[in-house]
């Protein structure tokens, strides 16, 4: 018996369609709450449509296409992941999941198959959280994770993250009822990229991730003086890039040489009031440190908030840490990853299990339901970039056992 198979064509051509939009000759630019966020969006909403989904927008912004069961009462199964971007980024992060989930629904109605579950497919508000610094977004407020920061949080130009929302279709007044009910939806699967090279090192073209990584974000701001950079004698100033410098090398030697935690990174810089002939009299930077051990990301926050005070001393500057958001590492279901596996055998590709470094909407789903995910080969292993590149059988690949993974939980779950 010939095993059902996505329309391969029908998939990629998708994929490409959404890369055309928000693409710059700098990568992806499909920033959550964008112009082009809301284009691709609507093209999501299409694509559901036309799969046969009845589909809404919570009070998130979180786009939910939904078929029904043919046997009544039961949870849903829902498959998903996200269409924002990060700027720069690049075709198949997000992107893949949602579209392969689709796709997935599109191959059973093209087979007249109907599933005894409920299924929806999930497209989630800015996952990337490039938008406000607060990622996950739809996902927490969909398993009730949002805290108070998260509705009252502003943008650069004063623009509360609420107006924001009602761009993409959602009311900050009512987020609360994208909170799912328990018992709503009896399963979350995700299939992502992997964004990092082992899959693609090892040729094995399933991944099964094991957990995703836990996440410390700290918002630093170092203080000094600003003054004349050709009257200040050299010993006398106060220099708050220079002492931010040296902090910024310890994030990097705290994961890489300390080993105590797996990844730390800098990845936004202000310094003002930036000329090149005045001293920076204050930096404003992000640092992230990552790990799938909860206590290596609080040791690792320990000892850079240890490095904060030590350079106020020795520099003479002011710093001050604040700490923007932590996200706990969260271990995937072992049934439901037992049931990719199998979906994967029956499909004669080699599977191997991996911890994930990236944040997924998985882990919120996790809170709610039995989540699992779904990794593809990155080419090189490079994502958030526009080099970022899974080739079509890769691709195709994850969305035949999402499909059979999707089949073999409508069977087995109650
Ligand atoms: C989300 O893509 C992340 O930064 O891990
Ligand atoms: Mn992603
Ligand atoms: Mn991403």
């Amino acid at each position: 018996m010939t095993l059902p198979q996505v329309n391969s064509a029908r998939l990629m051509e998708t994929l490409e369609t959404l890369g055309r939009i928000g693409e710059t000759p700098e990568g992806m630019q499909r920033l959550a709450f964008t112009p082009a966020d809301v284009e691709g969006r609507r093209y999501v909403m299409d694509l559901m449509a036309r799969a046969g989904l009845k589909v809404r927008v919570d009070p998130a912004g979180n786009i939910i296409g939904r078929i029904e069961g043919t046997k009544p009462g039961l949870p849903a199964i829902a498959l998903g992941s996200h269409t924002d971007t990060v700027p720069g980024g690049g075709k198949y992060d997000g992107a893949l999941g949602v579209l392969a989930s689709i796709e997935a629904l599109q191959t059973l109605q093209d087979l007249s198959l109907s599933p005894i579950h409920p299924v929806e497919v999930l497209d989630f508000t800015n996952e990337e959280g490039t938008s406000y610094r607060r990622w996950l977004y739809g996902s927490r407020a969909m398993s009730g994770l949002l805290e108070d920061a998260d509705l009252k949080a502003v943008d650069d130009e004063g623009v509360p993250i609420g107006d924001r929302l009602k761009d993409v279709g959602g009311d900050i007044t009512r987020i609360q009822q994208a909170v799912r009910c328990p018992g709503d939806l009896c399963a979350y699967l995700e299939l992502h990229i992997e964004q990092g090279p082992t899959l693609q090192q090892n040729q094995i073209p399933v991944g099964i991730v094991t957990a995703i990584t836990g996440r410390v974000a700290l918002e630093v701001s170092v203080v000094g003086v600003a003054n004349h950079a050709g009257t200040t004698p050299m010993n006398s100033r106060r220099d708050a890039l220079l002492a931010s410098s040296s902090l910024i090398q310890a994030v990097s030697a705290i994961a890489a040489e300390e080993e105590i935690c797996r990844v730390g990174t800098v990845g936004m810089v202000k310094v003002s009031p930036g000329a090149e002939n005045v001293i920076p009299g204050r930096v404003d930077f992000s640092v992230e440190f990552r790990d799938v051990d909860m206590q290596r990301l609080i040791q690792a926050g320990r000892r850079f908030r240890g490095l904060c005070q030590s350079i106020m001393l020795t520099s003479d500057v002011e710093v001050y840490v604040n700490e923007v958001g932590v996200t706990q590492p969260q271990a995937m279901c072992p049934r439901l990853s037992q049931a990719i596996h199998g979906a994967a055998q029956k499909l004669s590709l080699l599977t191997a299990s991996l911890p994930s470094g990236a944040g997924h909407d998985a882990q919120s789903m996790a809170k709610i339901t039995d989540a699992a995910m779904i990794f593809v080969p990155s080419v090189d292993g490079v994502s958030h970039s526009p080099l970022e590149y899974s080739d079509p059988q890769a691709c195709v690949n994850g969305a035949n056992v999402l499909l059979h993974t999707l089949l073999t939980l409508d069977e087995t779950l109650d």
